[in-house]
């Protein structure tokens, strides 16, 4: 297993560290061969909710917490540490939107070892999503079709429960919000009041606010991915004086120079960053019957977003603080992202496919592979091949 190289790099600890990515590894061929085919044989609607309640129960417990932790968390600050718009980050690694739609699970997260997590994407008000079915597997692509509609409990209701849970230390919670996804927003003025009302609603609760503006399968599409209508939004946004950081999500599906104008926009107001992309729309070549509706996750995502990031970077450098997503399985498809100038990357579809253990395997191996290239620090890599 490759990760169990990291040894020879440690300082401190190498037995344990070796017991840990031995742990690991075996975890990784367990999921493979064991959960995963048992997972798979149930509609993929229904193992995500299976998922989160049994999260939610898992959590609660500190002992099993602290189990999951020692088994497959990594920690390394020397390498993987770094501040970013005023937040301390121990990794860069997190878990992208879409995933904890209610923020349920941030105590779990934090015990499987994530640098940060993004809950939602939540929404003004309530939202039922899209009738089932919500995700297909694509098991060939490593890929889900995705057509959830934003399903949420709204931002009064998670925010009360937020307010009210123990959040743990060292995980930042960046919190994705998107338009409620009904006929009540379908105009761009309405659009904006409901953003506007779910962040003041949110308030200080998360430490990163990411807005949606791509969400692709919802009432009334993307309006706010047109430079005009996004400079509307932001401009509301600005009038919030929000003093948590906010970026933006962005579409994966724009050529550069339409990418380049909502950019452009983006630069003029009060944002910290891009986090680069959401869904991938273009299903050329895959082998989708038509009557499944969605867009995609995953591989299929991967090469639009390391482009999309490498241009970005080479733009707008460290203006933008860029949040790299999309078809991360590997320490090296972090790593990637990373020297073509992500900051931070995030990932679900890698968890599904993989397993939870993914994310520690990845902070190891990224050690590993900083320490190769002759960088001290996560940041010293950060658009090194832009
Ligand atoms: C099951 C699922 C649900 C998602 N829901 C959201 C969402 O609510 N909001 C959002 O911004 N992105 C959502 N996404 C997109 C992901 O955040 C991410 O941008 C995309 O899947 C690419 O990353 P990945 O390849 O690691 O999955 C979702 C993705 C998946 C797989």
């Amino acid at each position: 297993m490759a990760t169990i190289g990291v040894i020879a790099l440690d300082r401190s600890g190498g037995e344990v560290q070796l017991m840990s990515s031995l742990i690991r590894a075996l975890s990784a061929g367990i999921y493979r061969h064991v959960a995963k085919p048992l997972m798979f044989r149930h509609p993929p609607d229904s193992v995500h909710t299976s998922t989160v309640k049994l999260g939610m129960i898992v959590q609660k417990s500190g002992l099993l917490r602290q189990l999951i932790k020692h088994l497959w968390a990594y920690r390394n600050d020397t390498y993987l540490a770094q501040d970013i718009a005023g937040l301390h980050f121990k990794n860069p690694v997190g878990l992208a939107a879409g995933f904890d739609k209610n923020i349920q699970l941030p105590p779990l997260m934090e015990a499987i070892g994530f640098g940060f997590m993004t809950g939602g994407s939540i929404t003004n008000r309530f939202c039922a999503g899209n009738p089932r079915p919500w995700f297909h597997r694509l098991p060939t692509e490593k890929s889900l079709v995705v057509n959830a509609g934003l399903p949420n409990d709204g931002s009064r209701t998670i925010t009360r429960r937020l307010a009210a849970s123990k959040r743990p230390a060292g995980l930042p919670l960046v919190v994705s919000v998107a338009r409620t996804n009904d006929a009540q927003t379908a105009s761009d003025e309405a659009g904006i009041k409901d953003y506007l009302d779910c962040l003041k609603q949110l308030g200080d609760k998360a430490e990163i606010i990411e807005l949606n503006i791509s969400c692709p399968n919802t009432f009334g599409g993307e309006p706010f991915t047109e430079p005009v209508k996004l400079n509307r939004l932001l401009k509301g946004v600005d009038r919030l004086k929000l003093t948590t950081p906010v970026f933006v999500k962005m579409p994966s599906n724009l050529d550069w120079l339409d990418f380049q104008k909502l950019l452009d926009v983006i630069v003029k107001h009060r944002i910290t960053g891009v986090t680069i992309s959401n869904l991938q729309k273009n299903r050329a070549g895959i082998d989708i019957s038509p009557t499944i509706q969605g867009n995609l996750s995953g591989k299929p995502v991967q090469r639009s977003s390391d482009r999309l990031i490498r241009q970005t970077y080479r733009q707008y450098g460290r203006r933008l603080i860029i949040i790299g997503v999309g078809g991360i399985f590997s320490a090296e498809d972090a790593y990637r992202k990373i020297k073509f100038g992500a900051s931070l990357v995030g990932l679900v579809t890698g968890i599904i496919y993989q397993g939870p253990q993914l994310v520690g395997e990845i902070n190891c191996k990224l050690v590993e592979l900083l320490a190769q290239d002759g960088f001290n620090n996560i940041q010293d890599a950060i658009g090194s091949e832009a």
